[in-house]
């Protein structure tokens, strides 16, 4: 079966075709990051204004990509759920329109779940459960026990800002641009990681929540110094080396990863470990798990790095998924601007 995916949660205007949830036929991704960068971050209003414009050429570039006929869709599967609501309005109005024109159901996707996925996506075989999923985005960073398709129990999650939102706003303070990450690993390539010793955010030893707001904090006072008030400079110190921040930096996030999945591993006896999110994108983030799973034996599953940031291959082979397990039964899209999981 082809599935159509939508994905249309925060900046990314995504229509993809998979056939039989693995195969990616054509995955267009119309990024909205030009009309957002003069802020600095998203922009909810903007972001959903650009989707009602983007998304139809967006499905018709990705329909002549994949070389498939509309007519041999089976299935639309679109996020309903964790966005920016007005933007998760605008693709669900959208595929509800699809479906309605090719007379096939349109299915509602979880944005969070559908990373978990992208790890998997072009592999040959399905996941072997159970399996500890990590994912760290601009918007998430959670790590979970996975038991199957449909068990994701919550392990740990961000108390604060998402891993991704730290190297965003890092990013801002150094003057890198947005979206930060990418700009953080280019800058800290010419860096030393080891010139700022940065407290690592472990939490107490047990815990498998993040928090990296006081990690932001932290930099902030290192670039830009304190007033007599105690307030933040608004100038970076002179002398100060941008790449360095960025690399000690960029290594703090890599040690707390690491070690939080080291952590999941240990608690659960899973030693399975999949990791997807745009922050996953990360070339030290992924050398470092790459190490850990080669020293610990564990078997790891990074997700390819054009599946990692926001798109709708993932979004349609999450779809394809859940019509699979649910016996050919449809989750009809129910938008929600939050989602939660079982805690264990
Ligand atoms: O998954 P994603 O596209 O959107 C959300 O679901 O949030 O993730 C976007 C986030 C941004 O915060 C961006 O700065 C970060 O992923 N990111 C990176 C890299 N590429 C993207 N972070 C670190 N290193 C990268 N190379
Ligand atoms: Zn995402």
């Amino acid at each position: 079966m082809i599935t159509l995916g939508v994905e249309t949660s925060c900046d990314e205007t995504a229509v993809a075709l998979v056939r039989d949830g693995r195969e990616v036929l054509a995955s267009v991704v119309a990024s909205q990051i030009e009309r957002h960068q003069p802020f600095g971050g998203v922009v909810p209003e903007i972001a959903a204004r650009e989707h009602v414009t983007a998304i139809v050429p967006a499905l018709e570039e990705a329909l002549a990509a994949s070389g498939v006929d509309a007519s041999e869709v089976g299935l639309v599967a679109v996020t309903d759920r964790p966005g920016l609501q007005a933007a998760l309005l605008a693709g669900v109005a959208a595929a509800h329109a699809v479906g309605l024109a090719l007379d096939v159901p349109v299915m509602g996707v979880n944005h969070v779940e559908a990373h978990l996925v992208a790890p998997f996506l072009a592999e040959a075989r399905d996941p072997e459960w159970p399996l500890v999923s990590l994912v760290v985005s601009g918007g998430h960073t959670h790590l979970f026990h996975s038991e199957s398709d449909t068990s994701h129990l919550l392990l740990g999650a961000t108390l604060d800002d998402a891993a991704g939102e730290a190297f965003d706003k890092v990013a801002k303070v150094l003057g890198l641009g947005y979206p930060g990450g990418p700009a953080i690993e280019r800058a800290a390539a010419t860096g030393d990681d080891a010139a700022i010793p940065f407290k690592r955010p472990y939490l107490n030893p047990q815990s498998l929540d993040f928090s990296f707001s006081g990690l932001k904090t932290a930099v902030l006072y290192r670039c830009l110094g304190q007033d007599a008030n105690g307030r933040p400079g608004t100038e970076l110190l002179p002398g100060l080396e941008v790449e360095d921040v960025a690399a000690s930096f960029q290594r703090t996030v890599v040690d707390v990863l690491d070690r939080k999945l080291q952590r999941a591993v240990d608690r659960t006896g899973v030693s399975r470990v999949a990791v997807g999110g745009g922050v996953a994108c990360n070339g030290p983030l992924r050398e470092r798990l790459a190490g850990t799973a080669a020293a610990r034996g564990w078997e790891l599953k990074l997700a390819p790095r054009e599946f990692c940031t926001d798109n709708a291959a993932m979004i349609a082979a999450r779809g394809a998924q859940l019509w699979r397990v649910q016996g050919g039964e449809v989750s009809p899209p129910a938008v929600q601007a939050r989602a939660s999981w079982k805690r264990v």
